[in-house]
């Protein structure tokens, strides 16, 4: 099977990626992932697609940046083929072409988070030659489903900030009352697990 790489622009090329993308990242939303993907655009973020004729088989999506530590570096966001097309060398074909696209855009190094979870992942990535460099430490700040689009808080402890924010208690200020709330002290009903990677 030849597969081929294209550029994702159009929100219609955006929309024919979601089937796949949700495999990876089940918490998306079919109805806001266009909207998400032009936000993350603004910061960087490009989509690519592994097409077998029309059909999108692969996806990834990447950023460039440079920081100090290692200068100009392509990070991969997302990689997923779909389930039904695994190990067939699709996977190859993308990551290949991210190399390519790291190389065109003069960096020095192409990375990735993959969640501990994700051995076949592992498997994968130091079969195409990469390595383990890094430990990742993350620190969860917020609920993964805040709803960007509307900058609405949707559940959990936001929601317990926003209500606190809104009817202040007798006795006590507004302001006291999201203070108290910000510090957790409000609501101990949050208990969402931490994103993957
Ligand atoms: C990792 C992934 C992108 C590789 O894509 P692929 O098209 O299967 O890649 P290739 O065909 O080039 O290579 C296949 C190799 O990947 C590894 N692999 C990882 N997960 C696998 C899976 N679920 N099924 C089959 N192979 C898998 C195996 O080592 C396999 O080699 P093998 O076929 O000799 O056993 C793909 O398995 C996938 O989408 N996994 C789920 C999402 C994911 O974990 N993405 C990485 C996020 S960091």
């Amino acid at each position: 099977m030849t597969v081929k790489i294209r550029k994702i622009t159009t929100d219609q090329q955006i929309q024919a990626c979601f089937d796949v993308m949700v495999q990876l990242r089940p918490h998306l939303r079919r109805d806001t992932f266009v909207a998400c993907v032009r936000r993350q655009e603004k910061t960087g973020y490009r989509m690519v697609a592994a097409l077998d004729g029309r059909r999108v088989c692969g996806v990834a999506g990447y950023r460039v940046f440079e920081c100090l530590s290692r200068g100009r570096n392509l990070y991969v966001d997302d990689l997923v083929t779909d389930a039904a097309r695994r190990s067939r060398g699709i996977g190859q074909t993308m990551l290949r072409w991210l190399v390519g696209e790291a190389l065109r855009q003069h960096c020095r190094h192409l990375s990735l988070d993959s969640g501990v979870q994700r051995f076949g992942a592992h498997r994968f990535y130091l079969r195409e030659g990469m390595h383990i460099l890094c430990h990742h430490f993350a620190m969860e700040l917020g609920p993964q489903d805040i709803d960007l689009d509307q900058r609405v808080p949707t559940t959990g402890r936001w929601q317990a900030i926003e209500k606190a924010a809104r009817k202040p208690a007798s006795g006590r200020s507004a302001a006291k009352q999201k203070e108290l709330a910000v510090s957790g002290r409000a609501s101990r009903r949050y208990t969402r697990p931490p994103p993957t990677a």
